[in-house]
C-alpha cells in the first residue's frame, strides 16, 4: 500500500497535474497537497491541503510529521524567465526548499524524495543536438545554475547518506489545465490560447528558435514511473535527460494551421531570446530508456490537437 505523500508546490503548472494523477492512482487522502498559495477550485476540493512554505524546514517537518508523509514531491520553485528579474529569490527558494527535503530525508523522517531538474541545467558550451546525459554543461542563467546545484547535491546526498532522491531534467512543458509560471517555453501554452481567443499570437521567441517540449500527460508519466521505478534500476542520482519532441514557434504555428487556418503569427523576441539561445535544441534520453523504460507517446500534432480540444470545452 503507498504510504501517504506531500507535494511541495502543488499549484503550479505541474504540481496541479501531479495531484490529480497522484490521487487517482492512490487515492485523495494518501496525497497532501501543499503551496504557498491557493490553487484552482477543482484542486482545493480533490483532497488534503496546506499552506507551506517550502523554505520553512520547521512548518514542512510538522506536516510530515502530522500527516505521517513517506514521500515529497518538490515542485515549489523560481523558473528560468522570473529568475532572471529576481536572483537572490530565486537562489534562496530553489536551493532552500531541497535542502529542507533532503535533510528530512538525510534524517530519516521521510524515505523518498522526487525533485525535477531543467534542460536549463545545459549552457552555450553544451553540443546543441542531442545534449548527452554527461557534457559540458556551464548554465549561464540563474535558475540553469540553481538546477545544476541541486542536481549536485542530490547526488551527494545520495551517495554519502543514502538518501532516495529521484529527478528528470524536464524540457518546456505544454499543458492546458494550468497556466505556465514564467519560464522561457511559455510561448507553447500562450499560442493556443492565443490561437483560440484572438487568431494570432505575438511570439516572443524568433521563428526558428528549436527547443525540447513535452505534453504534460508524458511529463507526469514519466515522473510517477520515475517514482515507482525499483531503486537497483536507478542509475543516474542527480537527473536523467528526459525526451520527447523538439520544435521551433514556426513548427508550432504549422501544426496550429492545420485546425485554424487563419492563425498568424509575428515574432518579437524579447529577453527570454538569450535564454532560450543557450539551452540545447534536443536531447539524448538514451539512460532513461535503458533504465526505466521511458517512452513518450505525444508528438507536435497530437499535442496541438489535445490542447485545441481542452481549451475549446
Ligand atoms: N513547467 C516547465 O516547463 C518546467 C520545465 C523544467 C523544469 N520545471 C520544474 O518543475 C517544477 C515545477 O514547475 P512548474 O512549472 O509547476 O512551476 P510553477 O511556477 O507553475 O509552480 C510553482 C509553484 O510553487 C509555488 N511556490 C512558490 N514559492 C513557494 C514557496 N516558498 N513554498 C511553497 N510553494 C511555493 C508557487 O505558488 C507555484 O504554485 C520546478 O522545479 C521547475 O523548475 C518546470
Amino acid at each position: 500500500m503507498q504510504k501517504p505523500i506531500l507535494i511541495l508546490g502543488a499549484c503550479g503548472q505541474i504540481g496541479t497535474e501531479l495531484t490529480y494523477e497522484l490521487r487517482n492512482k492512490y487515492g485523495s487522502e494518501t496525497v497532501v497537497a501543499s503551496d504557498i498559495r491557493e490553487g484552482n477550485e477543482a484542486l482545493m476540493a480533490s483532497g488534503p491541503f496546506e499552506l507551506l512554505d517550502a523554505t520553512n524546514y520547521k512548518a514542512i517537518e510538522d506536516v510530515v510529521m502530522h500527516y505521517e508523509i513517506d514521500e515529497v514531491y518538490l515542485m515549489a520553485a523560481m523558473l528560468s524567465a522570473t529568475a532572471e528579474k529576481f536572483p537572490d529569490r530565486a537562489w534562496n527558494l530553489n536551493m532552500n526548499s531541497l535542502f529542507n527535503v533532503l535533510d528530512l530525508a538525510k534524517e530519516k523522517k521521510i524515505s523518498k524524495i522526487f525533485w525535477p531538474s531543467s534542460i536549463a541545467v545545459f549552457g552555450p558550451n553544451t553540443p546543441k543536438e542531442n545534449a548527452p546525459q554527461h557534457t559540458i554543461m556551464e548554465p549561464s542563467t540563474v535558475y540553469g545554475i540553481s538546477k545544476q546545484s541541486g542536481e549536485r547535491w542530490c547526488e551527494y546526498y545520495n551517495t554519502k547518506y543514502g538518501v532516495d532522491v529521484r529527478s528528470v531534467r524536464y524540457p518546456g512543458l505544454i499543458s492546458w489545465k494550468t497556466m505556465p509560471g514564467g519560464g522561457t517555453t511559455d510561448y507553447a501554452v500562450e499560442i493556443y490560447h492565443d490561437a483560440l481567443e484572438k487568431g494570432a499570437y505575438q511570439c516572443f521567441l524568433s521563428k526558428h528558435t528549436k527547443l525540447p517540449m513535452m505534453y504534460m500527460d508524458d511529463a507526469i508519466r514519466a515522473t510517477m514511473e520515475l517514482m515507482e521505478s525499483p531503486a537497483e534500476k536507478i542509475s543516474v542520482h542527480s537527473s536523467y535527460n528526459l525526451g520527447s519532441m523538439s520544435f521551433t514557434p514556426h513548427d508550432m504555428a504549422q501544426s496550429i494551421k492545420k485546425h485554424i487556418p487563419d492563425f498568424t503569427i509575428a515574432y518579437i523576441p524579447d529577453f527570454r531570446q538569450k535564454i532560450a539561445d543557450t539551452w540545447p535544441s534536443s536531447i539524448d534520453d538514451s539512460l532513461a530508456k535503458e533504465d526505466w523504460d521511458w517512452k513518450p507517446k505525444y508528438d507536435l500534432d497530437q499535442t496541438t490537437a489535445e490542447m485545441l480540444k481542452n481549451l475549446r470545452k
